[in-house]
């Protein structure tokens, strides 16, 4: 069978036990806890927890066999979080960083005796597994531990009845494991159970009692193969489990490693030879890429240490490093998991860099990393068309980074190798590869461990702190409570009534005093605080018959607004009752900048994809700016699209949709940010039903109180991210009036009206440009004239024809040019030539070849003439430049 067919031959099996077959989800999961999607049963989270009926169809948009019961190979990338395997990749042969799980589903259908009934079905009657070689884990909880649940009884009784009519003795082929083993979670919250694991002896020999020692023992010839979970609790966040009110099934199967071992052992027949998951043939291209671009043979050696390994074993864990980076970096970016600075984002960079390095070491070169996509493509393409469709996106993505990394790379070699030679890598150094060269600080140990030296990531954390707190420190809106004459004890959250209400009465609880400002908390305010970018309200409060200017509002950690006092207010006592008023026009303005981030992050996935994500935002009275996951400048003309499509959307007067929801309830397609803490609740912005965004901010009711937005300009703020500013309501205004008006000006001085500026300005700057022309061949006629009458006055020195002149000509160039052109009239001689130009005297000087070998130097001329007049110069013999300020002197010195 090729890789292609167990793969298929798996979903067929489930499929004739009445599993839907569904298409992977997206490596970029639903769940804001998640890093990635690392495991098949992510997709399937809201249905184990009976949030979401088991309706198949919602997830794979296909009509399912049974609703209860469905299939897949699914997508997985195990790099990062709980589940982490990167460090192995490249040193072992069956680890990856990204990897196919072939995963069959109860929803509360059967449960373990025909999951684990089908799964050995599938393994010893279909592909011909001997049974010998195959062993289960069942879980038994360590209680000295605090491990849940109970001995799985079912499952081992299960397993004992195949094995006794196997003829094979349950006591050998049965294995006990504890949570660590055999209780799968897939996070440290969400649904999970008690687990059974069939691992695959492949030793040379079949022996039972061999194989038997092999089965958790990180052994390359003895591996797990197949998961079997069974769903029954949920894990809380405070460490407990709550039963579920369903059982499922959860299983998961390492394709890589089935079709690795069924391609070394020639159908489950040979294990003399060495197992490993890059014999499977989804990686041949991959494999056979790196040897057509490094020249270099893949030797399938693996190295037993981290150190100083033979040069075949660095070409060979280079290969496997790459080959399965490739096809991780490929993927997530596809699925829109762009190459970043933040979480998820950096670990795509960490393992693209890395590929980088290793690619270093087989002598590629910057670019190469670009072209294993091809291969990836043309091995995984069928199985995840997205790939397909989108690889030009995805080569792309990776030559950006490819070229940025490239330029620093080398210089952060340097600085690594001088770092290195101390004996160890300190965490100043380890901070500076990381900030200057942008060496993740995993890829710098990577590189120090294979010299045998360690790295203070402790200094580095350290370093790397000292730099946040800077970076807080800049940021004045942090406020640092010195001193609070309340009830320091008591913190509540200010109640915040400004979605409906922009006045409202509030008692005043506490004053605070911070540096040199003071803030006032009230029990409620309709002061919205700034968080998620959106600036803070100004306003007024009315206490005690005084008005008191409030300049801003944020949010401490326990949640209060703090309102900020105008200078020069008097004293307040808590106790008081104020009547607090948002400043509504600023408030206005700040809702319509909010929107049209909303709009302008819509239009953005609409023109240039689907990869593009909030990476940072503000939004003020007058601005808003919008960070976003790109890797190249936006276009002038997409640009224009963002710009037209969302002012149409103004026009269209949409209404703005605010509302809060579970977060498992969210509309389809509602964007999350990761790292974000969500609660179960959260407020969903919904504009005209295509724009949704889960968000606290404030918004206008319906679009057209936006009035217009105009984009001002598009930067690169980081490798990989961007940032629009753009302007709605009266700053948009404002900018197009301050436009027409620079336009007006610009017609009146061109004459006639603003539709014809652009053709009179083209056809003002043709008359300048043929203006120039005539100039320059005018000046160059004069200046032939002018390198005439000069060599007409040469005289003789030392046998030489010698000029001599102070001149007046327009620059430097045109000095040198005169220079050279009277020498050309002379022959052979002598020239020295000076001009005033501007306050400073400019010389210059040429000698012949014939003069120059008598003995004249133009070098030494210039010096010395540089010299009286206050100023230095030299050169070569035959030409020289200089000058100097006494341009008074310049007649006498070239005696003109
Ligand atoms: N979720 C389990 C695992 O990842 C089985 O699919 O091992």
């Amino acid at each position: 069978m090729t890789s292609a067919q167990i793969r298929q031959s798996f979903l067929d099996f489930f499929a004739s036990q009445g599993h839907t077959i569904v298409p992977s989800s997206s490596l970029l999961p639903d769940s804001p806890g998640l890093l990635f999607t690392n495991a098949g049963m992510n997709q399937f989270v809201p249905i184990f927890l009976g949030d979401r009926a088991a309706d198949v169809s919602k997830w794979a948009g296909v009509r399912p066999a049974k609703d209860t019961r469905a299939a897949d190979t699914q997508k997985c990338i195990r790099a990062g979080g709980k589940h982490n395997d990167l460090e192995d990749v490249g040193f072992d042969t069956y680890h990856h960083t990204l990897f196919e799980m072939l995963g069959n589903w109860s929803f509360g259908d059967y449960f373990k005796k025909e999951s684990i009934n089908w799964g050995w079905e599938l393994i010893t009657k279909v592909w011909g597994i001997p049974a010998k070689r195959l062993f289960a884990t069942v879980y038994s909880p360590d209680k000295s531990k605090g491990d849940p649940s109970e001995f799985d009884q079912e499952a081992y009784d299960i397993w004992a009845e195949i094995f006794r009519k196997e003829g094979l003795d349950p006591k050998v082929h049965i294995v006990h494991g504890n949570k660590k083993d055999n209780f799968w979670m897939m996070g440290d919250t969400g649904p999970c159970g008690p687990c059974s694991e069939i691992h695959f002896n492949l030793l040379p020999s079949d022996d039972e009692t061999e194989g038997r020692k092999g089965v958790n023992s990180s052994s390359p010839r003895c591996i797990e193969i197949w998961n079997h979970v069974f769903i029954q609790f949920n894990a809380n966040a405070d460490g407990t489990f709550s039963p579920l009110a369903a059982k499922h099934v959860d299983t998961g199967m390492g394709f890589e490693r089935v079709a690795g071992i069924h391609a070394v052992s020639k159908g489950f027949k040979d294990f003399t030879a060495e197992p490993s998951n890059y014999e499977a043939d989804v990686f041949a291209p991959l494999f056979a890429k790196i040897t057509a671009l490094s020249g270099k043979t893949y030797g399938r050696t693996v190295p037993t240490k981290r150190e100083g390994l033979t040069e075949q074993e660095q070409t060979d864990v280079a290969f496997r490093v790459l080959a399965d980076h490739a096809r991780c970096v490929s993927c997530a970016i596809a699925d829109n998991i762009l190459p970043g600075n933040e979480g998820r984002n950096y670990v795509i960079r960490r393992i693209l860099r890395r590929g980088i390095l290793y690619g270093k070491k087989l002598g590629l070169q910057t670019g190469f990393f670009e072209q294993l996509v091809a291969p990836v493509v043309e091995s995984l393409g069928t199985v995840f068309p997205e790939l397909k469709e989108r690889q030009d996106i995805v080569r792309r993505v990776i030559r950006s980074e490819e070229e940025s990394f490239g330029r620093t790379l080398d210089r952060g070699l340097q600085i690594f190798t001088k770092a290195a030679s101390a004996g160890s890598i300190n965490g100043a150094a380890a901070f500076e590869l990381y900030d200057t060269y942008g060496f993740p600080l995993d890829m710098t140990q990577l590189l120090a461990t294979e010299r045998g030296l360690t790295v203070d990531a402790a200094g580095f954390e350290a370093a790397m702190e000292a730099q946040r707190e800077r970076g807080r420190a800049s940021q004045k809106k942090e406020i640092v409570v010195a001193a609070t004459e309340g009830e320091a004890t008591a913190l509540e959250a200010t109640k915040f009534l400004g979605y409906e209400d922009t006045t409202a009465h509030g008692k005043l609880i506490d004053v605070i005093k911070a540096d040199k400002d003071t803030f006032l908390v009230f029990d409620q305010t309709p002061f919205y605080a700034e968080m998620g970018g959106q600036t803070g309200d100004i306003g007024t409060a009315l206490i005690n018959g005084q008005l008191v200017h409030l300049t801003d509002c944020v949010k401490d950690k326990a949640g209060r607004h703090l309102h900020k006092v105008a200078e020069g207010s008097p004293a307040f006592t808590a106790g008081a009752t104020a009547e607090l008023s948002v400043d509504l026009t600023t408030r206005r303005a700040i809702n319509r900048h909010h929107s049209a981030a909303h709009l302008i992050h819509w239009a953005l996935r609409k023109v240039l994809g689907t990869h593009v994500r909030q990476a940072g935002t503000s939004k003020t009275a007058d601005r808003m700016r919008f960070d976003f996951s790109h890797f190249e400048a936006v276009t002038h003309a997409q640009l224009l699209e963002v710009e037209q499509l969302v002012n149409a959307k103004v026009i269209d007067n949409a209404k703005v949709d605010t509302y809060e929801t579970e977060f498992d309830q969210k509309p389809e397609g509602t964007l999350a940010f990761f790292g974000d803490k969500y609660g179960k609740f959260v407020r969903v912005v919904d504009i005209g039903g295509y724009s949704r965004e889960l968000c606290g901010g404030t918004h206008v009711s319906t679009t057209g109180e936006i009035g217009l937005i105009k984009v001002v300009a598009e930067m690169a703020i980081a490798a990989g991210t961007r940032r629009i500013e753009a302007v709605a309501g009266q700053p948009a205004f404002n900018l197009v009036a301050t436009r027409e008006a620079a336009l007006s000006a610009v017609s009146a001085h061109l004459g006639g009206g603003a539709s014809d500026v652009v053709k009179k300005l083209e056809a003002l700057l043709a008359a300048q440009k043929e203006t120039e022309k005539q100039l320059k061949a005018f000046q160059q006629k004069a200046l032939a004239g002018m390198a005439e009458e000069l060599a007409a006055k040469a005289t003789t020195r030392d046998g030489f024809k010698f000029v001599s002149a102070v001149v007046s000509v327009s620059d430097q160039e045109v000095l040198r040019s005169l220079g050279s052109q009277v020498l050309a009239k002379l022959g052979d001689g002598v020239v020295q030539l000076g001009a005033a130009l501007g306050d400073k005297a400019s010389l210059v000087a040429f000698c012949s070849p014939a003069a120059v070998k008598a003995g004249h130097q133009a070098g030494k001329i210039i010096q010395g003439l540089s010299t009286a007049i206050g100023g230095k110069g030299g050169g070569k013999p035959d030409f020289a430049m200089g000058g100097g300020k006494d341009i008074a002197k310049l007649a006498e010195v070239l005696g003109g």
